[in-house]
């Protein structure tokens, strides 16, 4: 899914920095700022409550799950519940008329109720927003188990304010991976030239740590969403030059995918820690892509 260092045109990005000054006239200096987006070192919710509404074309976000990672001190699910519920209307009342909302969450222990309860079974219902489609992300390795079955599998909500009108590039994000491509019914292809339908199960491998193991893309923080995975959410629920939003930036993953796909962003992350990796992964990804386009032009 990840485009070609051809399909970045990063020198040549739109350099109106319109909206982005109108964030920081709501929110002030940034952590760190560069041409195509904004990360701010606050609360979410605190950010969200100071900016007007429907502001934003899309959002995408992997919250924390309520499981004890090392960023999270563990809620009472009522509480957990009636939190993401605050930060979910935010999310809301700040997204365009036509935009989206892609939420990405795995599951939860209940004690005496259940080991792997989805969290989709407490989010999909608790705000405004229409529910579009769930998305299974198959993620290949994971927890090795004997007392019950390998974890495989998070999910993605998708959520629209508009369920008549909103964004869905399909043709953007479809799977050249075709079985039979030349497949003819009374003579013409059966199957779009393009690709096909990607569905709703993404087949995206998960980003490892480890000796040997260490996905290539791999930054120091515990939970980072791979690069494939934002570019097909972005790529089929945004256009080029949008405002993206992630609430709970963590190493900045969305903010590299929006610049690779040609969009602006904003990210907030409580951390100053996962700030200051999420700053520096995106000064390297954008010097490396310079370094690539230099090269290229030299072709
Ligand atoms: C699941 S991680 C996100 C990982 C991210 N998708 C990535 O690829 O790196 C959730 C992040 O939310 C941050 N966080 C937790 N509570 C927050 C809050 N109230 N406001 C902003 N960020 C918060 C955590 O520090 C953590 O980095």
């Amino acid at each position: 899914m990840a485009l070609s260092a051809k399909d970045l045109r990063i020198t040549t990005l739109d350099k109106d920095a319109g909206i982005l000054n109108r964030i920081k006239n709501y929110l002030g200096e940034p952590y760190y700022e560069n041409e195509f987006g904004l990360i701010y070192n606050i609360d979410c919710l605190i950010a969200m409550q100071s900016l007007p509404n429907e502001l934003i074309n899309q959002t995408f976000t992997s919250p924390p799950y309520n499981i004890g990672k090392e960023y999270e001190i563990v809620m009472p699910l009522k509480k957990y519940i009636n939190w993401c519920k605050r930060w979910i209307d935010e999310v809301y009342r700040i997204t365009k008329q036509h935009g989206s909302f892609w939420l990405n969450v795995g599951y939860l222990q209940i004690s005496n109720k259940g080991k792997f309860v989805p969290i989709t079974y407490f989010l999909w219902n608790i705000s405004d927003f229409f529910l579009q489609q769930e998305i299974v992300w198959n993620y290949g390795a994971g927890v090795a188990a004997k007392q019950f079955l390998s974890p495989r599998n998070e999910k993605i909500l998708w959520f629209l304010k508009d369920q008549d009108n909103y964004i869905f590039n399909l043709d953007d994000i479809r799977d050249k991976d075709v079985k039979y491509p030349a497949q003819k019914k009374k003579g013409k292809l059966r199957c779009n030239t393009i690709g096909k339908n990607p569905s709703d199960v993404w087949q995206i491998a998960k980003v490892t740590s480890g000796q040997n193991r260490s996905s290539s893309e791999r930054v120091n923080h515990p939970a980072q969403t791979p690069r494939d995975l934002l570019d097909r959410v972005i790529l089929a629920g945004s256009n080029k030059e949008d405002l993206i939003l992630d609430p709970f930036l963590g190493s900045g993953s969305t903010f590299e995918s929006a610049i690779a796909n040609n969009r602006k962003f904003i990210g907030f992350e409580i951390r100053q820690d996962y700030c200051a990796i999420a700053k520096l992964r995106i000064k390297n990804f954008i010097e490396r892509e310079k370094a690539k386009n230099a090269q290229l032009s030299l072709l």
